[in-house]
Order: structure tokens, then sequence, then C-alpha cells
């Protein structure tokens, strides 16, 4: 199987999993579920439970009896993504190529849609510790990623430092928490469940997610609004900071190939089965959505 088939197994079982368990839900009023939903199955790169599949596959455990946890992930994901495009964030009109969620449904249920998307991913992480000490360890990794020692930390950096002149220690700072966190967590779950190096995949994790905000911040600049589905050259706009600020566009790209050359040496510590994972960074290097 060469990769791009590798990566559509994992995400035809992402879509799955998470189809299911959108089928499942029965939340009164309807506009809650309908919000939600209208994020959730919008499509997107799912790269998040996509690596956590594989990451379990390489370790040689049954990826499919993890629904739960994938779940959770992009759920987490979701509503991170519903929050950080309303007003008094990032302000932006469109997400995964659709009108973002508070253009659809207002400002207040997008905030509540995200609200639920994240209570009810904890749902699931509760469910999937019932399993063992394992699961439960797990979970937790999952919710300290999303909280204030992850995700929220790094875009509460983002508020604090747009429109100021923060520097490559801010940048990275926020690289690591606002996207790294929600990257290294399914790499850390996986090698949990399956007694892997968890050092190694945090190694992995963290040049995974630099990686991938500096082309996020690259393709901000350069890329297409239609491949994107957001509206892009907003960073500017917003005075944000984003390597592109903090170096330039020729010095990012440079930095982004060390990066990637970088994770090739960390994959290697995680697993010897890598070959999907650089097909990983090769996409998300070389990514234009
Ligand atoms: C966007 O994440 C937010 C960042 C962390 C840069 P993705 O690029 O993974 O978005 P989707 O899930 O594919 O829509
Ligand atoms: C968002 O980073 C990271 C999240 C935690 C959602 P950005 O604000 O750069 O993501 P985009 O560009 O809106 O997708
Ligand atoms: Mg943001
Ligand atoms: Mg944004
Ligand atoms: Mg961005």
């Amino acid at each position: 199987m060469n990769f791009t088939e590798q990566y559509n197994e994992y995400l035809t079982a992402v879509e799955q999993a998470i189809a299911e368990s959108a089928e499942a839900m029965r939340f009164v009023p309807p506009i809650l579920k309908e919000s939600m939903c209208y994020s959730l199955l919008a499509g997107g790169k799912r790269i998040r439970p996509v690596l956590f599949y594989a990451a379990l596959d390489a370790l040689g455990q049954d990826y499919l009896k993890e629904k739960l946890l994938a779940v959770a992930l992009e759920c987490i994901h979701t509503y991170s993504l519903i929050h950080d495009d309303l007003p008094a964030m990032d302000n932006d009109d469109f997400r995964r190529g659709k009108p973002s969620n508070h253009r659809v449904f207002g400002e207040a249920n997008a905030i509540l849609a995200g609200d639920a998307l994240l209570s009810y991913a904890f749902d699931l992480l509760f469910k999937a510790s019932e399993r063992d000490k394992k699961h439960l360890a797990a979970a937790q990794v999952l919710s300290r990623a999303a909280g204030a020692d992850g995700m929220i930390a790094g875009q509460s950096a983002d508020l604090l430092w747009s429109g100021k002149e923060g520097g490559e220690r801010e940048l990275f700072f926020i690289y690591e928490n606002k996207t790294g966190k929600l990257l290294t967590a399914p790499l850390e779950m996986a090698a949990i469940l399956g007694d892997g190096n968890v050092a190694a995949a945090t190694e992995f994790g963290k040049d995974l997610g630099i990686l991938f905000q500096m082309t996020d911040d690259l393709l901000d600049e350069k890329g297409s609004s239609a491949r994107m589905g957001k509206t892009l050259g907003k960073d500017k706009l917003e005075k944000k900071l984003t390597c592109v600020h903090v170096f330039g566009m020729e010095t990012s790209e440079k930095l982004a190939d060390e990066y990637a050359e970088k994770c090739l040496g960390t994959i290697k510590a995680f697993t010897e089965n890598s070959s999907f994972f650089e097909g990983i960074v090769s996409l998300v290097r070389n990514r234009d959505h």
C-alpha cells in the first residue's frame, strides 16, 4: 500500500467512527446537534485521529478498537476551530470550505456548539477510561493537551502577542501549545496503549506540531483560499505573531525544511515502521490545504 492508500484507509475508519457518534447524538434542542455536526461533519484532514490510528497500527494494536478516543480527538480539535473563528478571537468567516459556525448559527450558538463538542469529548474519554488503566492514562493525556497546559495556553499566548513585538521564544511557545499539543497527544496516547516509547512520541509530536503551524502560517501568506477552505491573509491583518512576521518568508521556508528534516530523525526513535510517518512529514511540509 502506498502512503495515500494507507492515509485513506485510516481516514475511512475515522470518518466512520465520527459518523456513528454523530448518528447516536440525541441532543435537545435540535439546533445543538445541528450546529455541532455542521462543523464536525464538514471534513477536514482528520490528521490527529489518523495519526492516532497510524501510531497504534505501527505498534501492533488493533486501532479499530479505539474509536472513542479517535472521535474525542476530532471533537476537541473541531471545537477549537469553532472558537478560534469567533469574532472575539480570529474573526474568520470561512472554515473547512464553508461559512464559519457563527456565521450560520450566530455567535452565541457557536460558543455553545464548541462547549458541547468539548463536553461530549470528555464523555467519550470517561467511557474509554472504563476499559483499563492504560485507557485512563491515554484519556488524561488528551484532557491535559486540550487545556490550560496545552492548546488553550497556546491560544491564550496567541491572543496576548497579537499586535506586540514578540520574538522567537514567544512564537515557539505558541507553536508548541496551540498546535503542537493536539498533534502530540495522539502519538502519546498510542504509545501508552501500545507500550511504545512515550518520550519519543512527545519529541516527534513537538517537532511535527512546529512544522504544522509553520506551514499554516506560510500558507496564510502564499496559499489559495479555495484550497485551504478559509480566508487567508488574516495573520498580517490581525498582526499575529507568526514565523512570517518573525523571520520573513524565505527564512521561514528554510526553517520549515529544517523542521521536516528534524522530524525524520525523531520518528526513528518512535517506531521502526517509520515510512507512513515520513509520508505524514512530507504531506505537512508540502501541503496546500
Ligand atoms: C487548523 O487545523 C488549525 C491549526 C492548528 C493550524 P487543520 O489544518 O488540521 O484543520 P482541518 O481539521 O484540516 O480543517
Ligand atoms: C489555530 O491556529 C490553532 C487552534 C488551536 C485552533 P490558527 O488561528 O492559525 O488556525 P487557522 O489559521 O485559523 O486555521
Ligand atoms: Mg487563531
Ligand atoms: Mg485562526
Ligand atoms: Mg493560521
